[in-house]
């Protein structure tokens, strides 16, 4: 990625994270990327400080720069966003869109012609092991896609979808990371509550959580393959399986993954899109 030049417009957790990312995996050098924010100037210094890249407190600087825009402001600031770049992006500046629930209908009404990538990573972009889904716009070359997964891979692990699809990413893989904190709470919860020490618990979630994910990704077994493993007939494991199952848990979970991807549905109709998609496409 020796040609790219990043401009981060928006430099809070998420930009935080894929300069980071970006940096510590080498993919570009602190020279090849510039950010700016809205107001808060002492946020920009400390991230302009932490990683030596170029901040900005304006964006024409930053737009001559780059070849790449990523665009990581809030849902609500998007349209403000959008208002100040009409006009002033290139039809050759790739431009990744992070924010949540921004259909790429509005980013291309927006942005004629430009080359535009919607992503979804999750909050695991800070410790580099996001699970972020990318969808291309109307513009956007194979080259631009190779171009974004190389990005996003600094920050974990990146997959192409359809637009039509992105809701359900959301609902699994973007909120995905609190239904896990929910439950290793809930764990926590049932621990302590039977006589272990609060730490002493998390301890053994945790690990339990890390240990079952490395499982999961380094074997490519199939995880209802695992359960049975660990799942002796008359045994323990099974007496609570079955309580969660008399539960509802599975369809819980289900039905929390629809309501979410439901929900980003809503947010996208807000902001004009047709349910999160293009009404080209
Ligand atoms: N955090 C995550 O893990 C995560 C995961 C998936 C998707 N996302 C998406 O990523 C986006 C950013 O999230 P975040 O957590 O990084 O938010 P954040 O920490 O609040 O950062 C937002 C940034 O946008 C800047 N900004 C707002 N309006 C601007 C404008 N008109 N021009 C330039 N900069 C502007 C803000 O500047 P000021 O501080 O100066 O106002 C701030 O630097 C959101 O849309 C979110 O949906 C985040």
């Amino acid at each position: 990625m020796s040609q790219v030049v990043i401009g981060m417009i928006g430099a809070g957790n998420m930009a935080d994270a894929l300069i980071k990312g970006l940096l510590g995996r080498h993919v570009l050098l602190p020279d090849a990327v510039w950010a700016t924010n809205r107001s808060n100037r002492e946020r920009l210094a400390a991230l302009q400080a932490r990683y030596s890249i170029r901040g900005t407190p304006t964006k024409p600087a930053l737009l001559a720069a780059s070849n790449v825009l990523i665009l990581a402001v809030k849902p609500k600031d998007t349209l403000q966003l959008l208002a100040e770049l009409e006009g002033t992006v290139r039809t050759d500046q790739l431009t990744i869109s992070v924010i949540a629930g921004i259909p790429l209908a509005v980013l291309e009404a927006k942005l004629p012609g430009v080359p535009l990538i919607r992503a979804m990573p999750n909050t695991s972009a800070a410790v580099l092991a996001s699970a972020t889904a990318l969808t291309a716009g109307l513009h956007a070359t194979d080259e631009h896609v190779r171009t974004a997964t190389r990005i996003f891979d600094a920050v974990g692990d990146t997959v192409l979808v359809p637009e039509e699809v992105l809701d359900v990413v959301t609902g699994l893989s973007g909120s995905g990371p609190a239904y896990v904190y929910r439950l290793i709470e809930a764990m926590i919860h049932g621990g302590t509550e039977l006589g272990l020490t609060g730490d002493l618990a998390r301890r053994l979630a945790v690990q339990t959580l890390i240990g079952a994910a490395r499982m999961l990704a380094e074997s490519r077994e199939d995880p209802g393959e695992l359960r049975r493993r660990v799942t002796s007939p008359g045994g323990t494991t099974m007496a609570a399986l079955g309580v969660l199952e008399d539960r509802g848990f599975a369809l819980a979970v289900r039905d929390a993954i629809s309501r979410a991807a439901e929900r980003a549905r809503e947010m996208a109709r807000e902001f004009g899109g047709r349910d999160g998609q293009d009404a080209k496409r």
